[in-house]
């Protein structure tokens, strides 16, 4: 089965979030698990075809989107063979991944661009598989295309939709078009299947309060609709073979784990002392529930001797709030604002504890990364943490979650942490059923595998039976 993934980022070329690991890591699952697969991502000025190694595999062709005509190359790193969708003006000049103004119009070049290339190329997917809305127009346009593939479209994350003005319909080539134009609306309504990243996220979107406006539209396709929960790259996320760290360690040998708490503390400019350590690496957004961890310091410092780390980067006035604070305590709370893959490596290793208030999460690889590096998640009780995090309420557990999005609840959570940690031996035991959680794609690729069929009987395409 040939499979044509979408994605607007990936490891190990380029990261925003999330979607950048999982588009790294989901490919190989799936070729593991037997599928032909193609991934195809936009050549961002950020990424240098020479320093990667790509060639070139076919030169100018057109691409026409309502009254443009642009020309576009594809590029391919014959390493993992992922191809790379080039257009100057939309792309190639561009350093930003996300928020250049003007994205509708870039993603849907790239959605056009990638199905022609594919064409040109005689690489015929059997499905077309988009991400996000960024990939949404691949399954719009291919929709109405004689033949079609299966379309699966994932939703990771609701929030972000690719909504335009009235005027963005010729983009699809349609010009009698009413209302706003919403890419990820009109992925919901063609795509034979939709999956989204984890089985709890599956049912909150279904609801008013997570529909994000598009909840009617997705109960009235509860059918199509999975929710496959994301695996972590195990390989590159192992703390004892993880280059990025002053010492490694594994599940019954924690003793590096120390040292790397250490490290930690004095790299980041804190006394090294025997207190627990609260990491936090996020994305500042409203989704991760920052305000309710800048809301919670004052009584952290207060209440508990704990430091708190936080590498990020996003909204201005969460970085405003959390370089204020640690001005103002320097001895107990760093703040490292911007994206650094190093440094999130020494914190989730570092740390004792790492804390994910969200608003909402589709998944969440962030408390999985945790996890594997021994370090017990914080969480609120939404999405994927629910999927992947057991509460220590259990004897089998291996992180706190709580429930209202609040800051008392977030406390009252952090604070059953803090008294279990001062019994180093049940301590050490959640740890270690922390890190022999399974995290592994292979389950998800499956699962995946079995979503392409059923798209492939829903779309009568001749390789379903
Ligand atoms: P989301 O995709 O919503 O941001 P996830 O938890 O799924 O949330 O994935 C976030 C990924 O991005 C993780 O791999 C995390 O380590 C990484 N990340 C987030 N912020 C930073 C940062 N400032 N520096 C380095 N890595 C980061
Ligand atoms: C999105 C979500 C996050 C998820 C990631 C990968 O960025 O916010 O929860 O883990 O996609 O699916």
């Amino acid at each position: 089965m040939k499979v044509l993934l979408l994605v607007t980022e990936a490891v190990p070329y380029v990261k925003v979030g999330g979607l950048g690991d999982v588009a790294g890591a989901l490919p190989q699952a799936l070729r593991r698990a037997g599928a032909e697969v193609r991934v195809i991502m936009p050549r961002y000025g950020l990424l240098d075809p020479q320093a990667l190694g790509l060639r070139q595999v076919r030169g100018n062709f057109p691409v026409t989107m309502d009254w443009r005509r642009e020309e576009c190359q594809l590029w391919e790193d014959p390493r993992t063979g992922m191809w790379f969708l080039e257009n100057q003006y939309f792309f190639g000049s561009r350093h930003l991944v996300y928020g250049n103004g003007d994205e509708v119009e870039q993603f849907v070049l790239f959605c056009r661009a990638a199905l022609e290339a594919c064409q040109l190329e005689g690489w015929v997917p059997d499905v077309v598989h988009g991400h996000d809305w960024p990939a949404a127009a691949a399954i719009r346009l291919h929709w109405a295309a004689p033949g079609r593939a299966g379309l699966v479209f994932t939703v990771h994350n609701l929030a972000h939709q690719g909504a335009q003005r009235p005027d963005g319909w010729p983009l699809l080539g349609v010009y009698d078009g009413r209302g706003a134009m919403n890419l990820m609306q009109q992925a919901l309504f063609c795509a034979d299947l939709i999956t989204t990243v984890s089985p709890t996220y599956a049912r909150e979107i279904q609801t008013p309060e997570l529909g994000f406006g598009l909840d009617g539209q997705l109960r009235e396709r509860a059918d199509r609709l999975v929710g496959i929960l994301n695996g972590l790259d195990l390989e590159s996320w192992d703390p004892s073979t993880d280059q990025a760290l002053p010492a490694r360690y594994g599940p019954g040998e924690l003793s590096g784990k120390r040292i790397c708490k250490q490290a930690l503390q004095r790299e980041m400019g804190l006394p090294v002392e025997e207190v627990p350590l609260i990491g936090v690496v996020s994305r500042l957004d409203f989704q991760k529930g920052i305000d309710l961890l800048v809301g919670g310091l004052e009584e952290i410092l207060e209440t508990t001797s704990a430091q708190v780390v936080v590498l990020g980067s996003g909204e201005q006035g969460l970085e405003d709030a959390l370089r204020r604070a640690s001005a103002a305590n320097p001895t107990r709370i760093a703040a490292w604002l911007g994206f650094s893959a190093p440094l999130s490596r020494r914190i989730y290793a570092g740390a004792d504890l790492f804390l994910m208030p969200s608003l909402f999460e589709p998944c969440g690889l962030s408390q999985m990364i945790a996890m594997r590096y021994g370090t017990l998640p914080v969480a609120r009780a939404t999405g994927g943490l629910v999927d992947t995090i057991v509460d220590c309420a259990r004897p089998e557990g291996f992180g706190y979650l709580f429930g209202p999005y609040q800051r008392e609840a977030m406390l009252e959570a952090l604070g059953r942490a803090l008294v279990d940690y001062t019994d180093s031996e049940s301590w050490d035991a959640a740890r270690n059923r922390a890190m022999l959680a399974d995290f592994s794609w292979d389950r998800a690729a499956r699962s995946y595998l079995e979503v392409y069929s059923r798209a492939l009987a829903y779309a009568g395409h001749p390789a379903a039976s």
